[in-house]
């Protein structure tokens, strides 16, 4: 089930790193590919030996033992499909999400972007610890997964919460990453993202704050569970996947509908701007004497719209951003717009939505089912997202 699959163990200085030699047991039978890297103090508790023969791979510590050209905390990085750090002590968990990177396990996590799951094992007054509680906020807000310590007898002699959870525990929640993260695989996820921009001359434009980075978070988690995604954006932004750069609503529709027949999921979260100027002055529209200036505007499309009207086998997915009566205007916008989904956004907030790295969210259904999604960063609201829409 894990073949073809690499699996990176980053093991810290706790008496539990000698359970995780039961753990890459467990993966190797299963047919991964495990790396193991440790933290020096790892070395304290169990071999290098130990954990060379168990993964049959060099075992990783010092991180200035180049042998080829790439750095090895890159190659380790790149390489891996998941990274889990178990046992994490509360000093790993806080150089972790405080961007430090001052050995080659940490240097690794810095640069490691795909699935992250944390296994942390200490003292439970440790673990109570305030520093240590908000820095394991910080990494669940960046959408790491973390696996909490159990409760019993604790190794330093106290009864209380610290005790590494079960090497089962830490092997179904790869298990599943790995499974799960493959659930749109064969699909087509075509996703729009930023503020369109309607012209009115050569230097100025009717736009909106929308910076798009909820629809890119979307587009990659999507990529991610193995969808093919498809970005149609008025933002620039790199991604190992197809992009088509768009500026005007004329623009996005007319991308869409290229994509709309071959797509499974069609999500729109851009911020399409309702009106253009009914007339683009192709010169500088210049002062005059007047104190006024009329600009005569046109209805955009409604593409959101247009498309929910021709869907055949397409699931829509619609955002709407409210400023106030979240709920009843967007029990309102769903019917309006006939889409299967309607992400509901509250602008009126600063902490979350437009340009902000975090956000909350309520989700419609067209029967009238509700879904709020707690506080989280956007790349942990992308994916849940997708998840609630598949089913
Ligand atoms: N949308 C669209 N075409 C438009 C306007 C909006 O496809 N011309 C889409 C947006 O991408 C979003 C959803 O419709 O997914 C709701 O956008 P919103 O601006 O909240 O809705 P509007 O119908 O424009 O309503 P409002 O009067 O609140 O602006």
């Amino acid at each position: 089930m894990l073949s073809g699959k690499c699996i990176l163990i980053g093991i810290t200085g706790g008496i539990a790193a000698y359970k995780i030699c039961e753990l890459i047991r467990k993966f190797k039978k299963k047919g991964a590919d495990v790396k193991v890297v440790c933290t020096p103090n790892a070395l304290n508790f169990v071999t290098k030996l130990t954990l060379q023969n168990l993964s049959q791979n060099e075992v990783y510590v010092e991180e200035f033992d180049v042998k080829n050209w790439k750095p090895e905390h890159i190659s380790l990085a790149d390489e891996a499909d998941i990274m889990i750090i178990a046992p994490a002590t509360a000093n790993t968990i806080s150089k972790i999400a405080r961007g430090i990177a001052d050995n080659l396990l940490t240097s690794v996590a810095c640069a490691f972007s795909k699935k992250m799951i944390i296994a942390p094992a200490m003292n439970c007054n440790m673990w109570k610890n305030q520093a240590v509680q908000e820095n394991i906020n910080i990494l669940k807000a960046r959408g790491i997964e973390i696996l909490e310590p159990e409760s019993g007898f604790l190794a330093c002699g106290y009864l209380g919460k610290g005790r590494l959870c079960s090497i089962e525990k830490i092997y179904g929640a790869v298990d599943e990453a790995l499974n799960y993260s493959q659930i749109l695989k064969g699909k087509k996820v075509v996703v729009t993202a930023g503020g369109t921009v309607e012209d009115i001359d050569p230097v100025r434009y009717i736009s909106n704050y929308s910076s798009g980075k909820m629809g890119f978070a979307i587009s990659d988690a999507a990529y991610q569970m193995g969808a093919e995604s498809v970005l149609i954006t008025t933002k620039n932004f790199e991604a190992p996947y197809k992009i088509i750069k768009v500026k005007s609503a004329m623009d996005m529709q007319n991308a869409l509908n290229e994509e709309f027949d071959q797509a499974d999921y069609i999500i729109m979260a851009a911020a399409v701007a309702d009106y253009r100027v009914k007339e683009y002055s192709k010169q500088k529209i210049k002062k005059t004497e007047s104190d006024n200036l009329t600009l005569e505007l046109v209805k955009n499309p409604d593409i959101l719209r247009s498309l929910c009207e021709k869907k055949t086998h397409q699931t829509v997915v619609g955002f709407c951003a409210e400023s106030e009566n979240l709920l009843q205007n967007a029990n309102e916008k769903i019917a309006k717009k006939g889409c299967d989904f309607l992400v509901a956004n509250d602008i009126s907030r600063s902490d979350i939505g437009f340009s902000s790295d975090d956000n909350e969210v309520t989700i419609l259904d067209k029967s009238g089912r509700i879904k709020k999604l707690e506080k989280a960063s956007k790349q942990v609201i992308a994916r849940q997202i997708l998840e609630y829409i598949h089913g």
